[in-house]
């Protein structure tokens, strides 16, 4: 039986890429839905861009719903030096043929969690944790249904990368993380420490784009795009490809290493706000509440990713 799966998101590249992974994999993940949240890009493009995706994957079957245009307390941060405009700069950008559902997205993860059967559904966010955080806020009944939670967030050894120390989509919304981590549900955090093990070199990066379909040649685009800004702030061959890892580990999850930790969130200090601190040696005493994935066969994952863009042959 596929898992099934809600993806929560701020497309963003390598959202973008991770909406493509999870639709060209129907036996393994049933894609409930697609929620878009501000972070990457402002909410209305977040939301566009996801039901670009849809249309790129061939999955108008799939519903997408707008959340929340702004964090719980603090203002909105967007990443646009990062993403371009479009916040999917690199490939072409249309007028998406997928509806946006009129429901808003917290309402349709409260509605779909409520009815559904006991650890039954999994989440997956790849952007800042608002749409998820508002829902377990507004109805903490859900979290019986959450079968488990894998998200891209936060950093240890890796640092920040929009603040000295904190990660983006923590920074973004720390007050939902702080929520979200509290939740006692199981949890899969996949932070910088791994992400930056995964990086779109141009090898392959052209060895997606020699599949030759639309949704490699526009991922070949967007990563060519993607790339130029990490790969000048850190000297890689290219940029990390946050956000797949998520939907790889729940097609692969050998491909990765992990190891349960407690991982608190920093929501008052001015100068670490969205602070992720991983007891990664267990001193704090503090309750284990997630695994932190550390490790990540990086050429296994790009042959899956591969593999499975393959799929969308013309
Ligand atoms: O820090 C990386 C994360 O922030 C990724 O999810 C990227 O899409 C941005 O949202
Ligand atoms: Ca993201």
């Amino acid at each position: 039986m596929p898992e099934k799966i809600i993806i929560d998101c701020d497309p963003g590249q390598d959202d973008a890429i991770a909406l493509l992974l999870a639709m060209a994999s129907p036996e393994e993940l049933e894609l409930l839905g697609i929620t878009a949240v501000a972070g990457n890009v402002p909410l209305h493009l977040t939301e566009r861009n996801a039901r670009l995706m849809c249309d790129l994957g061939r999955r108008d079957d799939i519903r997408v719903y707008a959340g929340c245009s702004k964090p719980m307390v603090r203002d909105l941060v967007t990443a646009e030096n990062v993403h371009g405009d479009t916040g999917i700069d690199g490939m072409q950008v249309t007028k998406p043929a997928v509806p946006l559902q009129s429901q808003h997205a917290v309402d349709f993860i409260i509605e779909t969690l409520k009815k559904a059967g006991e650890a039954s559904i999994t989440l997956v966010p790849t952007g800042p944790l608002t749409n998820i955080g508002m829902a377990i806020s507004r109805e903490p009944s859900i979290l019986r249904s959450i079968k488990r939670i894998v998200l891209m967030g936060g950093a240890m050894r890796e640092g920040g990368n929009y603040s000295p120390s904190a990660e983006f989509n923590i920074l973004v919304d720390p007050h939902a993380a702080k929520v979200v981590f509290a939740c006692g549900r199981p949890i899969t955090a996949m932070g910088l420490d791994v992400t930056h093990q995964v990086i779109a070199t141009k090898d392959r990066v052209a060895r997606i784009g020699a599949l030759e379909n639309s949704a490699a040649t526009a991922t070949a685009g967007m990563l060519s795009f993607f790339n130029r800004h990490d790969s000048a702030k850190y000297g890689f061959d290219g940029a990390p490809l946050h956000d797949p890892c998520t939907v790889a580990w729940l097609l692969q999850p050998d491909l990765f290493e992990g190891k349960d930790c407690n991982i608190a969130i920093e929501t008052e200090s001015p100068l670490t706000i969205g602070h992720t601190a991983v007891d990664f040696w267990g001193i704090s005493g503090r309750e284990v509440n997630a695994t932190w994935i550390h490790s990540v066969d990086a050429d296994g994952f790009y042959d899956l990713l591969t593999e499975r863009l393959a799929r969308y042959a013309d």
